[in-house]
């Protein structure tokens, strides 16, 4: 193999007080021992199955990006990124490494497939990125405190509309697919889809959860993801709640599986349910190429 290639695809939320707990050494309460039970098997999948290089689709949250600026598709070149303060200070934990050579080669490509990204050099990261990595990797030791391998921020805005449809999403996922696999490096990348699953932080509904809805979305990812890719923003809005549109990006990952581009359908290696953690309902997924 003298080619870079994506082996698997991981999707899961990114509840910002999972962050917190595990920061505040709360991780062994009851409440929270529910939510990281089901990461378990994930930590050990991934010392099993150790990436070169994580390509992670996240969103920003007002954190890097404001309303001065909205990308809806922002791609990291830089050599790192430094953990953003979100209110109560930068999380601690370690500075994200980049893989700038990688990263420049798939803004190329994508660029050149007409998907319109914005290229970014310099980024602070929020808990849209950095709770995935916590709840894949764990707490880094502080005798070597460092992520497990180097990280592709893809920011996404699903915060201001307008915001990209599904279908855009998944497309996109197909050309990041093309772009890595035409990278001359023999690297086995993986590629996250994180964010969701159904909540709402404001308004009346806050607190909406919708079980229904998340489940049968996540059947509906493993089996159909063409189809998902058709429904239409609005339903998101009004069946996961205006957060639950956080769930496009999953859409971007599960493009970039090898089926979609013709080759065999992905193994479930793992998946995982929980309500509540914090307002959110919190779901994993790791689907494995052949
Ligand atoms: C919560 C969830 C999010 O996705 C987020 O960005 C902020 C807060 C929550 O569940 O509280
Ligand atoms: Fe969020």
């Amino acid at each position: 193999m003298n080619m870079a290639k994506i082996t698997a695809s991981v999707y899961t939320s990114h509840v910002p007080a999972i962050g917190a707990a595990l920061d505040l050494g709360k991780s062994s309460e009851p409440y929270w021992q529910a939510v990281f039970k089901g990461y378990d098997f994930s930590k050990q999948w991934l010392k099993e199955n150790p990436p070169d290089v994580i390509f992670l689709v996240y969103n920003d949250h007002a954190t890097a990006f404001s309303l001065e600026m909205i990308p809806t598709f922002a791609i990291g070149t830089a050599a790192s990124y430094q953990p953003a303060d979100e209110g109560w200070g930068p999380r601690p934990v370690p500075v994200v490494q980049g893989h700038p050579e990688l990263a420049a080669h798939i803004a190329q490509s994508v660029i050149q497939q007409d998907f319109d990204l914005t290229i970014v050099n310099k980024m602070d990261v929020d808990h849209g990125l950095t709770v995935p990595l916590s709840l894949m990797c764990g707490q880094p030791p502080q005798s070597n405190f460092a992520w497990p391998c180097p990280v592709i921020p893809f920011a996404v805005n699903v915060v201001q509309y307008p915001v990209p449809s599904g279908m855009r999403c998944f497309k996109l996922g197909q050309a990041i697919r093309k772009a890595i696999e035409s990278f001359d490096k023999p690297l086995n990348v993986q590629i996250w889809g994180t964010g969701g699953m159904s909540h709402q932080l404001q308004g009346p509904r806050a607190g909406l959860i919708n079980k229904e809805f998340d489940n049968a979305f996540l059947d509906q990812l493993i089996a159909d993801p063409e189809g998902l890719a058709c429904k239409p923003h609005i339903d998101y809005v009004r069946e996961a709640g205006s957060e639950g549109i956080e769930l496009v990006m999953w859409l971007i990952a599960r493009g970039a599986m090898a089926d979609v581009a013709g080759g065999p359908a992905p193994t479930v290696a793992h998946r995982f349910y929980h309500v509540p953690a914090s307002n959110t309902a919190v779901g994993h997924l790791i689907l494995e190429n052949k």
